[in-house]
């Protein structure tokens, strides 16, 4: 056999039964990535004789004689294709995972493809961007500014990473050699709920190549949340490494360690586990109900769980003025109850690592994780070692939403590598990553709300009942977040709230971009429509009679966690305007038949840009020998765009471009604090510390400078890489050479506490045409309007607006994690899940409100994880103002709506 790989010939045979895939990757062409090795995500493109192939369909064997060309070979030795240029000037990725399947399908289509992306790029899917910068970058558009010129900040800059993008270059978690690799493979429990007896290992140690089963007999007995936050108070300690008790289907019952991903697999199979199965229990209103099966039975207030013999985790009640009373005197009242399902997050890059113990004895973990700082503190704890002996890094990482926010693998990493003594990767499959990984939180949410004749609400309730899942982690914060700002951006003189957060044995829920907000806004917002409709008010006109505007106080029940929340700026006005305007404008309209029924809908959503309770971040910087400055952050980044934005801060207050900013960053042996890259800290908190670390060495610049001169630090400024006073203009250059020259070195660092907060604010619109007889939907048009502060990046921030909405889209129109009546996950592919395609994201209109707040850096505000929220709010309003029909299920899928509308239009 030979195969031809991008022009070199191999004769290597592949293993028997081996797909092209992982052949190439062993062959080193590492831009070849696992999606899903399922042939649905695309993210494994490479072209076979010129044709797009996804290689984890292809067999090794059936590439003899073919010529192969990956990413790496797409434009010979260090060349740039011009559609990889084309990428680069449109950014048409962000964290990039998809790109080089993208590109390479891209670059095969002919010209009568081109006009029919839709069908052309179904195979390819993109969770990060929308698509549009797909679009953008086969359209030949350029996004990106000129880098080199200019004030840094504000400007649409490209990402570093992106030429390593294009070229299948930028590493990820796995795309790395390490000798002596093993292998673990995880056995999964097949009940919702039981107790382990026994496991027999005789079998599974028998396979050839096994080194080490490992099982609750081997793991720590501390108990620990997966959820990653700054306080560990936030999450209740109820999960252990692996347990004498499987409280879902998917849970890990027993890790085997071996030379190969093969017989690590079989040695699964051969293990004999004696199960005694206990009652399960699925439904949240069942688990709280009087003699229910009891999940966590054995815990208590100690471990943080609320009420363990109701199977609650965490609850909150709360009320202000009298909501009884106000909505007696309401005018006009409505009382819905809605349901959100369970939606994964499908970040391409699935949870996995390696870890190792180096010769200095440091056990080194790298993960594709949102947290390693916060990550690294748990494992030291568990495993009682030293926290400066543990290290945990991430490279890129391919996707997050919150997702990373957890510990899910990083616990058996260690575990495997202090048993082995050896390097050991773990990699989840994508079917682990939708049957075992977290999910948002299905929620029920019931609003009551009442307002006056004149529109002004009289009375806002909420009664959530939100389902956890096995284990509690983000249970109570993501709780806390539903109730907070979805009602605190109205006033409101009488509020009330009764949330209540519950296991089930189902897989568990945690963090997803929104943190809790988008499943009550739905109601929120259709509470807020429906007395508008009632009174005869517009829903623009509705929203600005009520919406919080400067000076008010922004309070929800109960209040105490929300303290420190200041109005840095306000655009959710401006937003109401932008989305008001843009929507009136006409646009070319379909040809559509008199089933389709036209509506219009709006929702707007405020949120703290800082979680509560502390979000930290430590961050330095240094001028170098080589006369660049070298930026320490903690902060991973994982296509939020904060590396590029870090860069712009620094360089901004160092009056220098950007390209001398050289940045490393998730690391803990960097040191420097980082609480992580969720609830869009990464700008506002890690991004505040870059100014201050930059704005300090600012001042050392000026102060040497003084020094050198005579003269008074104080007269001095930065300006184009240089220190100028008068007559006086010191290149930086010659600054690092007089330090140098006196052993002194030009470090400073940085400190962001994420407090005070501020509010961030996002109105979407959408048009839609639902169809009368089928339930179809199409959407006609859709804008969003974002209060992102002063905008550091519009490129980025835009992309994070039609990402969210993209996203978001799917969890309103189709994505639905189905779970049958015995607990198992039953759609755990991409094919039977339906993450959003090219062909099903419209393109978003994005308008910025002009602002700049006074809290954040260079008074930007955070945008990454907002512009999900008010996407399915606004949907369901634009669907009842088309229907008439209110329609309280999410998602809006063709088979719910069909039934109602069959019903009202026969
Ligand atoms: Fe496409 Fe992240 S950029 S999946």
């Amino acid at each position: 056999m030979t195969f031809e790989v991008n022009g070199k010939t191999f004769s290597n045979p592949p293993r028997p039964g081996q797909c092209l895939r992982t052949f190439l990757r062993e062959l080193g062409h590492l831009g070849v990535k696992k999606g899903c090795d399922a042939g649905d995500c695309g993210a494994c493109t490479v072209l076979l004789d010129g044709d797009p192939v996804h290689s984890c369909l292809i067999p090794a064997f059936r590439a003899d004689g073919h010529a192969v060309t990956t990413i790496e070979g797409f434009a010979g030795v260090n060349g740039t294709h011009p559609l990889q240029r084309a990428f680069l000037d449109a950014q048409g990725f962000q964290c990039g995972f998809c790109t080089a399947g993208m590109i390479l399908t891209c670059a095969s289509l002919n010209q009568a493809q081109r006009q029919d992306l839709d069908a052309a790029l179904k195979g390819n899917i993109c969770r990060c961007t929308g698509y549009r910068v797909i679009q953008d970058a086969l359209d030949g558009r350029i996004n990106i500014e000129d880098a080199t010129t200019g004030t840094a900040f504000g400007r649409s800059l490209p990402a570093p990473a992106g030429p390593l993008i294009v070229r299948g270059a930028a590493p990820y978690t796995f795309d790395t050699t390490i000798d002596g690799l093993r292998h673990i493979k995880l056995l999964r429990s097949p009940h919702a709920h039981a107790r382990i007896i026994g496991i027999d290992k005789t079998d599974a140690l028998r396979v050839a190549g096994v080194h080490a089963v490992l099982t609750h007999e081997d793991a720590p007995d501390g108990l620990f949340s997966t959820a990653r936050h700054e306080r560990d108070w936030m999450d209740p300690d109820d999960t252990r490494v692996l347990d004498t008790i499987v409280r879902f289907v998917g849970q890990k019952v027993a890790a085997v360690v071996a030379d190969s991903e093969a017989a690590a697999e079989e040695a699964c199979r051969r293990l004999k586990v004696d199960y005694e199965i206990l009652p399960a229990v699925f439904d949240p209103a069942a688990a709280i109900a009087d003699g229910a099966p009891l999940i966590h039975g054995d815990k208590t207030s100690m471990h943080r769980v609320a009420n363990a013999a109701r199977n609650i985790v965490a609850e909150t009640h709360g009320e202000f003025g009298d909501v009884a009373r106000g909505l007696a005197e309401a005018a006009v009242s409505y009382e819905g109850t809605f349901t959100t399902q369970r939606v994964q997050h499908a970040a391409l890059e699935t949870h996995g690592g390696l870890a190792w113990l180096d010769a200095s004895g440091i056990l080194n973990i790298r993960s594709s994780t949102q947290v390693p700082f916060l990550t690294r503190r748990a494992l030291a704890g568990l495993f009682k070692l030293p926290p400066d002996k543990v290290r945990v890094f991430c490279e890129r990482v391919g996707g997050g939403f919150g997702g990373k926010q957890e510990m899910l693998v990083e616990d058996i990493l260690v575990l495997a590598a202090l048993r082995t003594g050896r390097p050991v990767k773990l990699e989840l499959t994508r079917e682990e990553q939708f049957v075992a990984t977290s999910t948002r939180h299905p929620m029920r949410v019931t609003v009551k709300a009442g307002a006056d004749k004149d529109g002004r609400l009289t009375a806002l309730q909420l009664d959530v009942l939100s389902n956890t899942g096995a284990y509690g982690n983000h249970a109570g914060p993501v709780l806390f977040h539903a109730v907070s700002e979805s009602i605190s951006v109205y006033n409101c003189p009488n509020k009330k709230v009764d949330a209540i957060a519950c296991y089930t044995n189902t897989l568990p829920a945690g963090a997803f971009r929104g943190y809790g907000l988008p499943q009550t806004l739905i109601a929120v917002e259709a509470a807020i429509d429906e007395l508008a409709r009632q009174l005869g008010i517009s829903p623009y006109e509705m929203r600005r009679r009520n919406m919080v505007k400067p000076g008010d106080p922004m309070l929800s029940p109960p209040g105490s966690e929300y303290h420190d929340v200041r109005y840095g700026s306000y655009g959710l006005d401006q937003c109401l305007d932008l989305v008001e305007r843009a929507m009136a404008e006409e646009i070319p309209s379909p040809q559509l038949s008199t089933d389709w029924l036209i509506g219009n809908g709006i929702a707007l959503t405020m949120i703290d840009t800082v979680p509560p309770a502390g979000h930290v971040a430590d961050c330095s910087i240094r001028l170098c020998d080589d006369e660049r400055f070298e930026l320490t952050v903690g902060t991973a980044e994982f296509g939020n765009g904060t590396s590029t934005v870090h860069r712009q801060i620094a360089a901004t207050a160092l009056a220098t471009s950007v390209d001398r900013i050289r940045l490393r960053q998730s690391d803990t042996a960097h040191g420097g604090h980082d609480t992580g890259a969720y609830g869009s800290a990464g700008i506002f908190v890690a991004g505040s510390a870059t100014q201050a670390a930059a704005e300090n060495l600012a001042r050392e610049l000026k102060a040497l400078a003084g020094q050198m001169t005579g003269s008074d630090p104080g007269s001095w400024i930065l300006e184009a890489g240089h220190a100028v006073c008068g007559q006086h203009r010191l290149p930086y250059a010659e600054l690092a050479r007089s330090a140098r020259a006196a052993g002194q070195t030009l470090q400073a660092s940085g400190t962001s506490a994420g407090t005070p907060r501020s509010v961030a604010f996002n109105v979407q619109g959408f048009r839609v045409a639902v169809n009368k007889g089928t339930g179809a939907l199409k959407i006609l048009k859709s804008v969003q309007a974002a209060d992102a502060g002063r905008v550091a990046n519009p490129m980025q921030c835009r992309g994070q607006v039609e990402g969210g909405v993209a996203q978001s889209l799917g969890a309103a129109l189709y994505e639905e994690l189905l779970i049958d009546d015995e607990g198992r996950v039953i759609n755990p592919k991409f094919r039977d899940y339906h993450v959003p395609s090219f062909a099903d994201v419209p393109r978003t209109e994005v308008h910025f409100a002009d602002t700049s707040d006074s809290i954040g850096p260079m008074g930007a505000k955070s945008m990454s994880e907002s512009p999900y929220n008010p996407v399915a709010a606004a949907l369901g309003n634009a669907i009842a103002d088309a229907t008439g029909i209110r329609f309280t299920d999410v998602p809006f899928k063709p088979d719910r709506l069909f039934p109602e509308l069959l019903k009202k239009f026969g």
